[in-house]
């Protein structure tokens, strides 16, 4: 295949996705969630890593935080910022499902056009949508970084469901509320409705 844009061909080398998967012994899977800070997303992605784990599945887990550390360290959080944060979660992310990962992405992914593009990015079976649909007051309460506190007194610009919007998904698989559910248990949910 060639891309235009770039002027660049693809390399295409011998051992291929089928290949790492069979030797895996599983598929790779983008699991992806979305929803407000606080919600619960990156408490959901450690458990249920842990338990794909356990069970022999080779797993990554691509988080907000973390991302925002290395990788993506020089974007904000604008729309501009947001965008390019999610378009790069998206490259990653397919470069770990060719590698055979099941990759669990954490990121507040606010925006639907963005998550719709990740989908695009794979086949049906590879990507799901996993909406942690926790209320804002419930976030908010929570509050573990104190960064509701800071984005209500104005010292923090551009907070999801503050002063930056959050686009709630109408089309995600499964649709979570951890309000008055653990995350323990929703991952126990989670890892169990899974094929790999
Ligand atoms: S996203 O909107 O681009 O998907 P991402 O998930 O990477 O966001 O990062 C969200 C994390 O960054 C939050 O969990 C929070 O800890 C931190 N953060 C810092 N500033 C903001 C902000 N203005 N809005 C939301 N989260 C912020």
């Amino acid at each position: 295949m060639f891309d235009k844009e770039v002027n660049m061909y693809e390399q295409i080398f011998t051992v291929n996705k089928s290949d790492r998967n069979k030797l895996n012994g599983h598929k790779g899977k983008v699991l992806w969630l979305t929803g407000l800070s606080g919600s619960g997303k990156s408490t959901i992605a450690n458990f249920l890593e842990q338990i794909l784990h356990k069970k022999g599945i080779k797993t990554y887990i691509l988080d907000g935080d973390n991302v925002r550390c290395g990788l993506c360290r020089d974007l904000d959080f604008t729309e501009v910022g947001r965008i390019e944060n999610i378009r790069r979660v998206t490259e990653v992310a397919k470069l770990m499902l060719d590698a055979g990962i099941v990759v669990i992405t954490a990121f507040i992914s606010p925006f639907t056009n963005e998550r719709q593009i990740a989908r695009k990015s794979f086949q049906d079976d590879e990507f799901i949508e996993i909406y942690i649909s926790t209320p804002l007051e419930i976030a908010e309460k929570r509050d573990k970084k104190g960064l509701y506190k800071r984005a209500r007194c104005g010292e923090l610009r551009n907070f999801t469901g503050i002063d930056s919007p959050y686009e709630v998904p109408v089309k995600a698989e499964y649709t979570i509320d951890t309000s008055n559910q653990t995350s323990q248990k929703v991952a126990i949910e989670l890892a169990n409705n899974f094929k790999f």
